[in-house]
């Protein structure tokens, strides 16, 4: 079969002349559009990404095993997420990377592509473009950064940030102490090397097939990686010819596989929608009951930071995620097809788990089967919210208590330190608005600092709910991904000071005590929140995004088309 860049390079006449020439300019030989494959390698290197910042160097690795297995490698760039920077969430641009990695591959010239990913958004927007465009698609994260290192003491993205500044504002530790921490946690290039999304989507990757083995856990500076980058370029120009395609790798069974790994790892509560949305771009059914049906089969495994101590370096070190899978192989799907093309447990066939504190054999947990993600419904979710319990103070997981809500994110911070505000450790904090529609972007904002009392009376958790997200690298008792949100009239816009609500994850409930006729008169009163700026990405946003049920992925977005090369403008 004809490769599809042939319908580019090896055209007669003018079109095939005008594919080659442009390439010509940049030096290169004819022999490169004599029928071999071309390799796209799409890039999410920015520097306004620091996770991703490394990147280019990692193509030119591909590139190497590229030319080295036959193919010609074409670098591009693409959007670029970077969590830290960019206002007011990258979960408001995702489904544009997306959409943009699935025209780019669809209207260029490639047979294959390489997807080098890393910071949060990046690697679940490259899967979904991936999907969407169905050319055969290999990904390679970028590895988490070295370990932070403060006063000999290890620390960890995002996680010791959130403990930090608790401490600060209480007073025990100073603002010089603080300042010094700071450039004590970013070592190198990477992503986060807690497990939090990045490492968990790294994870979820490689479990899905899309990733060569190992490739989640090495670290960014590792010189190992630049050989898997090369393994990657050589395993692109095999699937550019014999495949999988994406649709092919990631299947039902992947997606479970998937989810039993993300149990095991203790991984965000961002993989649930970053999943649910993948599987709809191939029409795989996969809803939240499946998270929690799956994964309350495995107990966590990995004790990295957040739910646990260590981080991604000895992760790595104790052998990574192929020395887990073989642990937990018999609860894994066999019959699946990765981009190395053989089976998941077949590549992971023989690793070794080296340091059972990191990986706990499944005598010895972390934390007991069903401690991950918890889906709870009731009357102030019947679209479903999720608590990752592992993350949270067990004595929250099944409480009462009245409700203190907050129309805004702001309101909020702006009586945080107030020394009347009626709060106290039984207290439900509400914060509304903050969903896909209403912020909009869905924000990672649902781990609320607690208020200021709290913290000098020594609390350290209080039940949060809301509409938004968390960092993967936070922790606490907080309900969050509330569907349907606030903002579009779910019953999360109802709640008033003072209603009881009661969280139980053991019973997967999530009920507010106001009856069904006093909602339905509080409904009637209801108008939506004022909308912002009604042009451009964001118009277009707020008006086909989904509930987090279904991945938060636009509606026009849903589904994948074939890889056919579009028509020529002749
Ligand atoms: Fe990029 Fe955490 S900020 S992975
Ligand atoms: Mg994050």
């Amino acid at each position: 079969m004809a490769l599809r860049s042939q319908a580019w390079f090896g055209g007669t006449g003018k079109n095939g002349f005008i594919a080659r020439h442009s390439l010509r300019g940049l030096g290169y030989g004819g022999q490169h559009f004599d029928g071999r494959p071309v390799i796209g390698i799409g890039n999410t290197f920015s520097e306004l990404t620091p996770c991703n910042a490394h990147l280019r160097l990692l193509a030119e690795a591909v590139k190497r095993g590229v030319y080295q297995a036959g193919g010609f490698p074409l670098e591009f760039p693409a959007m670029s997420l970077g969590e830290p920077l960019m206002r007011p969430s990258t979960m408001l641009y995702r489904n544009l990377a997306a959409m943009e990695i699935e025209e780019l591959i669809r209207a260029n010239p490639v047979d294959a592509v390489v997807l080098l990913t890393g910071c949060d958004k990046t690697t679940p927007a490259a899967l979904m473009g991936a999907a969407s465009a169905g050319v055969p698609a290999i990904l390679l994260t970028g590895g988490p950064m070295l370990n932070g290192n403060y006063r000999g003491r290890e620390v960890g993205s995002g996680t010791d940030i959130w403990r930090m500044t608790e401490e600060l504002r209480a007073g025990t530790i100073t603002e010089a102490e603080f300042t010094e921490f700071e450039s004590c946690l970013n070592r190198s290039v990477g992503h986060c090397m807690t497990m939090g999304t990045a490492s968990t989507m790294a994870c979820v990757t490689e479990a899905l097939g899309m990733q060569l083995p190992g490739a989640s856990g090495l670290p960014a500076v590792d010189a190992r990686r630049g050989t898997l980058a090369e393994q990657t370029g050589i395993r692109a120009v095999a699937l550019a010819t014999g495949g999988p395609h994406p649709a092919e790798v990631m299947t039902r069974k992947a997606f479970e596989n998937a989810i039993l790994v993300n149990a095991a790892i203790g991984g965000s509560t961002n993989a649930v929608l970053h999943l649910l949305a993948i599987a709809g771009r191939l029409g795989v059914p996969l809803d939240l009951e499946d998270f929690d049906r799956l994964g309350a089969r495995l107990p966590l495994l990995v004790d990295l930071m957040p739910s646990g101590r260590f981080l991604m370096e000895q992760f790595a070190y104790a052998g990574g995620l192929p020395a887990l899978i073989e642990r937990i192989k018999d609860a894994l799907h066999a019959d699946v097809l990765t981009v190395t093309g053989q089976g998941l447990l077949a590549n992971c066939a023989g690793s070794v788990v080296h340091d059972d504190e990191v990986i706990r054999p499944l005598a010895n947990p972390v934390q007991p089967a069903d401690s991950g993600t918890a889906v709870l419904r009731g009357n102030l979710a019947p679209g479903g919210a999720v608590v990752k319990q592992s993350a949270a103070e067990p004595r929250l997981l099944n409480h009462t208590g009245p409700a203190l809500v907050f129309d805004s994110v702001e309101d909020y911070h702006a009586v945080i330190a107030d020394p009347d505000l009626p709060v106290t450790a039984d207290t439900v904090l509400v914060v509304r608005n903050t969903g896909p529609v209403g912020y909009p972007g869905m924000p990672e904002v649902g781990n609320l600092p607690l208020p200021q009392k709290l913290l000098d009376a020594g609390i350290r958790d209080l039940v949060r709910i809301s509409d938004a997200r968390m960092s993967g690298t936070a922790f606490g008792a907080c309900v969050l991904h509330v569907a349907p949100e606030a903002a579009v009239g779910g019953p999360l816009a109802l709640v008033r000071n003072g209603d009881l609500i009661t969280v139980d994850a053991p019973g997967r409930r999530l009920h507010l005590h106001v009856s069904d006729a006093e909602l339905a008169e509080r409904r009637a009163g209801w108008r939506p929140p004022a909308a912002g700026p009604d042009r451009g990405w964001v118009r277009l946003y707020r008006e086909h995004v989904q509930q987090a049920d279904r991945g938060v992925d636009l509606d026009f977005l849903v589904g994948s088309t074939d890889s056919a090369p579009p028509r020529a403008a002749f």
